[in-house]
């Protein structure tokens, strides 16, 4: 717990590799597999297919997989030391990447959320080239996406600026030879407040990238 606590300080993300292995590994990719293959997806989505399917307690009972694996005794101290007098907002998310067909969605470009929102992301597949769509971020970047983001916060929501290519060319010259791929084998966890600059990875034409992620945050506000 320490260890992800200290490195969310230090460098804005925490990678654990291989942090779910054996059955635990098996049981979240069943279930999402399950979902992948059961549900329409309700959004269109350029990339393959996105699923959102509710807030952790709603899926408590009927997606145990998912569930158990966003509550481990290391995850729930972890949110519990973020979010000290609770999380009102939580929902997951199941994507399954495997077309780059369309070009880029604008969280295909290093970014940092307009909206802050702390997360669980899993790898269910291997990650293991640049080719299968690694999530990329600039470490110890959130410091400066934290300022940047409350500097547009009282802005509407369509004009608060988060793209750092397009929106702060300067600061972009100086950090894009940092952007780090997050390579790891399917179990892989990755935790990270969305205040670090990150960009979705792009899945090569017949590769793909199936991922699960816990969205967490409290009501609006810098
Ligand atoms: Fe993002």
């Amino acid at each position: 717990m320490y260890e992800i606590i200290e490195d969310l300080i230090k460098n804005g993300y925490f990678v654990g590799e291989s942090h779910l292995k054996g059955k635990n590994l098996e049981e979240l990719q069943e279930n999402c597999n399950k979902l992948l293959v059961e549900t329409t997806s309700p959004e269109k989505y350029n990339f393959g297919k996105a699923l959102r399917i509710g807030t952790l307690e709603a899926n408590r009972d009927i997606n145990t997989g998912i569930y158990k694996s966003f509550t481990t005794p290391q995850l729930k101290k972890v949110k519990g030391k973020v979010f000290p007098t609770g999380c009102n907002f939580t929902e997951i998310f199941i994507s399954h990447e495997f077309t780059d067909a369309h070009g880029l969605e604008r969280n295909g470009y290093l970014h940092f959320d307009r909206i802050w929102t702390f997360k669980y992301f899993y790898y269910l597949t291997d990650v293991e080239s640049c080719d299968h769509g690694p999530l990329c971020v600039v470490p110890r970047s959130h410091y400066l996406g934290q300022k940047l983001r409350i500097q547009d916060f009282h802005k509407p929501y369509e004009f608060q600026r988060n793209r750092i290519e397009s929106d702060y060319p300067e600061i972009y010259s100086e950090v894009q030879s940092q952007v780090t791929p997050i390579l790891g084998p399917a179990g892989t966890l990755i935790v990270f407040n969305t205040d670090l600059f990150h960009m979705g990875g792009k899945v090569r034409d017949k590769q793909e990238r199936k991922v699960c992620r816990l969205h967490m945050r409290k009501e609006r506000a810098p």
